[in-house]
Formats: structure tokens, sequence, C-alpha cells
């Protein structure tokens, strides 16, 4: 089935995948393109939207794209920098702005529009921008303004094109989504089609087209994606679809045994592999962070390789690739650039590289995926569960690696994360983990001197990791988690919290 289908033209914005997120969230697929690489096929999409962008319309470096294929052609909506490219080269004016307009401010309406259906007077929107329209384009029409921008939101007369000089798509633009609904549904009638159950249909019958009998390997990790990819390919090719879930003796405590039940439990032709001796011993006394990710990268490229290879006749390598991974980049400050990442089948690779390469999930959104997983009937636990680095506690352990010190942060971080569940605390935090220090300290435990670890126990905050900060969790729960762990696990005499948040610092400690 062909979904209606909303382009929106990226001109750098920080914000332009978040326009994307709300569109979904109203069950209207839609595709990010850079504004220099308009598609081909313009009748495959029933409406525009225009990011917005750091850059000003009057630089000569901005981006100038013809948009003579679209404008007055398709509905069109004109976000930010690109309301003032309108304005700029339609016969209207742009200028640098004298007051302030970033920020928070509230609408007043200059003129009835359904665009403004179910949206009070003195809704909050989001501004960003330095410009500011001064005069409108040719046949515009004002229909908002807020106390500092005159020129807020305007249309053209005698077209379906509307510009706004907020960020609907923001979180504090507090009516932004009913907003991009009423133009996206009510005004240009776009049809709300696309579901996580319409996804899975389509993708199961996609899947069984393009692998007919052939069989497929994928890797799990016991994290969000991978297992979602698997169960799509398991619904369209059963047991065609051969899981390779690898131990790397770097998983959370009992992860390895807990995680490869479940997904027997949910039917997948899986193969457990405790390979942990391998990392291990390879890893013995290592302490350069870097140098852990690389052998971690190597072994387990030699241990998915051997298993890949025991699968007779395997044709493909699934993986759980998302939207954000390959949605191509504008980039904010040198110009146009394209950063995509791609898959390289060229020799040198190892053998299971060079299968051809299926990526059930590369349309959707990390959120879109959970939801599509759970439309799925998958397990709430598994589709909430904390993301967790392919490095596993190599990169928590800080210092050289030791079998001990792995069985010691296991405890530690068994406990924190058995509390945050127990204190309903676990959902709301984004990624949560211990840290085991290369210190030493003093301290009492009876009469005795102890001399022992440290831990450092850390939860963040973020929506990509990209950017993150600290949680702040009830001092009841740091101090019941504190003595617990200090009691409880052997050679741990003393924790504290991490409060930095990203940037400056990283979520990992490594
Ligand atoms: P940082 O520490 O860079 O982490 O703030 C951001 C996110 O990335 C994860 N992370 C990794 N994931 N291999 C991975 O698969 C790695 O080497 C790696 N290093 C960091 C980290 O857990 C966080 O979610």
């Amino acid at each position: 089935m062909q979904h209606n289908n909303v382009l929106i033209l990226d001109f750098g914005s920080q914000y332009t995948q978040l326009i994307a997120r709300r569109v979904r969230e109203l069950n209207i697929y839609c595709e990010i393109h850079p504004y220099n690489k308009i598609p081909n096929h313009l009748e495959n999409y029933h409406a525009v939207i225009l990011s917005g962008s750091p850059f000003s319309v009057r630089a000569e470096n901005a981006p100038h794209p013809d948009l003579s294929n679209i404008r007055g052609k398709k509905p069109m909506l004109a976000v930010c920098y690109g309301a003032q490219y309108l304005a700029h080269f339609s016969g209207g004016e742009v200028a640098p702005s004298n007051t302030r307009e970033y920020g928070r401010a509230n609408l007043s309406f200059v003129k009835e529009d359904d665009l403004f259906n179910g949206i009070s007077k003195g809704s909050q929107v989001w501004m960003s921008h330095s410009d500011t329209i001064k005069a409108l384009p040719t046949n515009g029409e004002l229909l908002a303004s807020t106390h500092d921008v005159e020129n807020a939101a305007y249309k053209i007369n005698g077209e379906t094109t509307y510009a706004l000089q907020f960020h609907p798509e923001v979180y504090h633009s507090t009516d932004g989504k009913q907003l991009l609904e009423n133009f996206l549904v009510n005004i240009a009638g776009v049809k709300q089609d696309w579901t996580p159950q319409s996804f899975v249909e389509e993708t199961v019958d996609e899947l069984k087209s393009k692998l007919g009998n052939d069989k497929v390997v994928l890797g799990l990790s016991g994290g969000v994606d991978s297992s979602v990819a698997a169960m799509l390919l398991h619904k369209a090719i059963g047991e065609n679809l051969y899981c390779i879930f690898v131990n790397n003796g770097l998983l959370r405590k009992n992860e390895f045994t807990d995680v490869l039940k479940q997904y027997e439990g949910m039917g997948l032709n899986v193969k457990g592999v405790d390979a942990s001796a391998r990392f291990l011993d390879a890893l013995e006394g290592v302490s350069d962070p870097e140098k852990k990710r690389k052998i971690i990268g190597r072994v387990f490229i030699e241990v998915f390789d051997d298993e890949a290879h025991a699968i007779k006749d395997v044709k493909w390598l699934a993986q759980g690739t998302i939207y954000p991974d390959v949605i191509e980049s504008v980039s904010a400050t040198g110009g146009p650039s394209a950063t995509i990442k791609s898959h390289h089948n060229v020799g040198g690779l190892p053998d299971f590289m060079k299968l051809k390469i299926v990526e059930p999930l590369k349309l959707l959104f990390k959120d879109e995926v959970r939801r599509v997983g759970a439309s799925m009937g998958m397990d709430k636990n598994l589709l909430g569960r904390h993301p967790f680095p392919g490095p596993g506690l190599a990169i928590r352990i800080l210092g050289d690696l030791t079998r001990e010190k792995v069985r010691i942060l296991q405890e530690v971080d068994a406990i924190f994360i058995n509390n945050l569940k127990s204190w309903e605390l676990y959902d709301q935090v984004w990624q949560a983990g211990a840290m085991l220090l290369p210190v030493n300290s003093v301290g009492v435990m009876g009469d005795e001197r102890t001399y022992e670890k440290c831990v450092a126990l850390r939860a963040v905050e973020s929506t990509d990791g990209m950017t993150a900060d600290w949680v702040n969790l009830p001092y009841e729960f740091l101090q019941k988690t504190s003595n617990e762990i200090i009691n409880k696990v052997k050679g741990v005499n003393r924790v504290v919290y991490d409060i930095s948040s990203k940037p400056p610092a990283t979520i990992e400690w490594e």
C-alpha cells in the first residue's frame, strides 16, 4: 500500500527530526530530504514542510533552493527559516531583529483561519531566530502575531501555502501538534494511515517477497532495535531467520541467560553463544578504552563470522538500523554535506559482511520501533530497556580489566538497576549504570579498617544520548542503594553519585 507521504525539506535546523517525529505521531508518513536534493517524483508527496536553519536568508552561502515545482502546486508549510525564505525572495523583507526573539511567546490571532482550529488565544509558541520578517511576501496575509514578532504566522492568498516564524515541532509550542494536524489533515487533506499495525503488515509482506526461501542471519544484542527487527523477520520467514546472541562476558548480571530465555519464549530460532572466555582472555589487563573497544569489536566479528559460516547457504545479514542513522544531514556550518552512514560490502571484510543487507527498521524512529514492538505483543520490559553500550561493562571499568572486576561491577549494577525498578524510577531514566573506579579508599567495617574499591552511579535523562542531564534521584533512594551495595558487594566500601551533565562530561566514563 502506498501511504500518504509528506516531504520535509531540511535546511539544517537542529529541530528537523522533531518535525518528522511530530508528523509521524499523527500517524502520517513523512521523509526528510536535504534542501539541495529535492526528490524527483514529487507526485509521491501530498504536502511539503520547510524546516528552520542556522543560516540567515540574507547570507550568500545560505540555502536558496528552487521551489518552483512545489510552491503553489503542493500544500506547503514553511517553518522559521522557511517562512523567512518565502518572504525574502517573493517581494517581502527580512532584516536583523532588534528585539529578543528567542524562547517562549504567546500568539494573538489577527485573522481567523482553519490553521488555528482548537487553539486558544495566548497559546504558547517557541521562537528561535535572529532575523525577522519586516514585510510579508506578495499576496501574503497576516494570521497571527506575538508581543515581539508582528509577522508570526501568515498565508499566501491564492495558494495553500502557510508560514510560521515559530517552531510548532518543539514541545514548548504547546499546541504545535494540533497546528501541524490542522495544516496536514484539515487543510492539506493528508490521510492518517501510518500506524504500527499497518507498518507490521506491510513490512512482513515486503520481507516475504524480498527474501522468499532465503536464509537470514541476525545478531541479537538484547536491545530494542535488534529484538524488534528479529520479531518482524520471524513473522515473515520463521525458521529461516537464524539469530545469534553472543555473550561477551561483559553483559549485566544474568543477562545472557535471562534474555536468551526470553528470545526462545518469543519463538525465535536463536543460538546463544557463550564466548565470555574468548573476550575476557583478550581483554585481561588492557586499560586503554579505545583498545578495549577495538578488541571487543574484533573478537565479536570473529565469533559472529564463525557462527554465520556454520549456517549453510545463508544469503542475508539483517541489521537493526533505524531512521536517524540513514537520514542525510545538512551541515550547519560548511554548507550542504552528506554524512550518511553506509555499509560497504567490499573485499577485506569478514565473510558475513559480504552478505546482502536487510534493514526492516530503517524507516522508523526509536519511539516508533517501540510502538511497532508493542503492536506485535512484545514484552514491555524488553521494549523499555535502557540503551547499553556494545562494549558493555568493559568501558565502565576504569583502568585494567579483570574477571574479578567484572564480577564486582555486575553485582553493583544489578542492585542499582533492580532498585530503580522497584522504586518505579527505571522508566523515568533514559540510561543508568555503575562505574568501577580505579581507586581504593579507606573505610571501617565493624572494628576493621578496609581499603577497597569505589563505585560511581550514573543515571541520565536524554532523548538521543547526544546531550544528557543527570537525574535528580531521591536522596532516600540513593541512601538505601548505597547501603545495600556496601553491605552486599564484597570489595566495595564507597559509593558516589555522578552529577555531571553532557556536555561537557560524557555518559560513559571511558
Ligand atoms: P557517551 O559516553 O559518548 O555515550 O556520552 C552516548 C551513548 O552511547 C553509548 N556508547 C556506546 N555504545 N559502543 C556502543 O555501542 C560504544 O563504544 C559506546 N560508547 C558509548 C552510551 O552507552 C550512551 O548511550
